[in-house]
């Protein structure tokens, strides 16, 4: 009979996201993620390092005490070929961002990477957007051409509303990453409805 895995039946769009704690980052013991090196940056303090030289900040989800998936978030800028906001009267190229650093979950923990990236944006919403001018979530989604077939992260990131910051881009592309956008405006829409406008506006 196949040994059950220890993320079995777990609904992890119920489970907390945890801000890094020295706890947490001895959790890593059992991490089995699709990319090695995402454990390697894990258990060889990569990640540590940068959250205390605040390059980056980093958030967990675990499960019985096992490490379901992690998520880092940093500030950046995105750059664009076309003037997307232009129907808003606003020409400009390149626009504020937070940007997805690394995110990587446990292969068992099906449903875990799409939970802290819909975590993130709703984090940025309500944290970052009140206080700070920025209008897109990027990522450089991995894609490697070097092993067969090629490992390409941007399909997850389309399925959750990311589009590409270069539509046109051949492939594989010249770096090992394809960079992507989500638009925050529909969800800051959500969570801070307009008042309906007086008749006479
Ligand atoms: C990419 C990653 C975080 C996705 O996490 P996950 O928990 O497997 O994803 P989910 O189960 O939440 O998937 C959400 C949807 O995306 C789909 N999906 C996941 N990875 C995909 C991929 N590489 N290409 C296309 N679709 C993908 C799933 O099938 C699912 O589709 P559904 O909603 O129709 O069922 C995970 O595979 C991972 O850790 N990969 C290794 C590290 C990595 O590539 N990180 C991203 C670097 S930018």
């Amino acid at each position: 009979m196949p040994s059950q895995s220890k993320f079995e039946g777990i609904d992890f769009s119920q489970i907390p996201v945890e801000r890094l704690t020295p706890d947490i980052l001895n959790l890593g013991q059992g991490f089995r993620c699709l990319r090695g090196e995402f454990v390697t940056y894990w258990k060889q303090g990569r990640i540590k390092r940068e959250a205390d030289a605040h390059i980056c900040h980093c958030w967990a989800i675990r499960s019985t005490e096992s490490l379901a998936g992690y998520i880092t978030l940093l500030a950046d800028k995105l750059q664009v070929e076309n003037p997307i906001l232009a129907e808003e009267g606003v020409k400009y190229q390149t626009f504020p961002a937070v940007k997805i650093g690394l995110l990587a979950v446990d292969r068992r923990a099906k449903g875990a990477g799409r939970h802290l990236v819909e975590w993130a944006i709703e984090y940025v919403v309500s944290e970052i957007v009140p206080v700070v001018g920025v209008r897109f979530v990027t990522v450089d989604a991995l894609y490697d051409r070097d092993v067969e077939p090629a490992y390409d992260a941007s399909g997850f990131y389309t399925k959750l509303g990311f589009d590409f910051a270069d539509p046109h881009e051949s492939l594989p592309p010249e770096v090992p990453y394809r960079t992507m956008y989500f638009d925050l405006k529909p969800v800051i829409e959500l969570f801070n409805p307009q008042p309906p406008r007086a008749e006479s506006d």
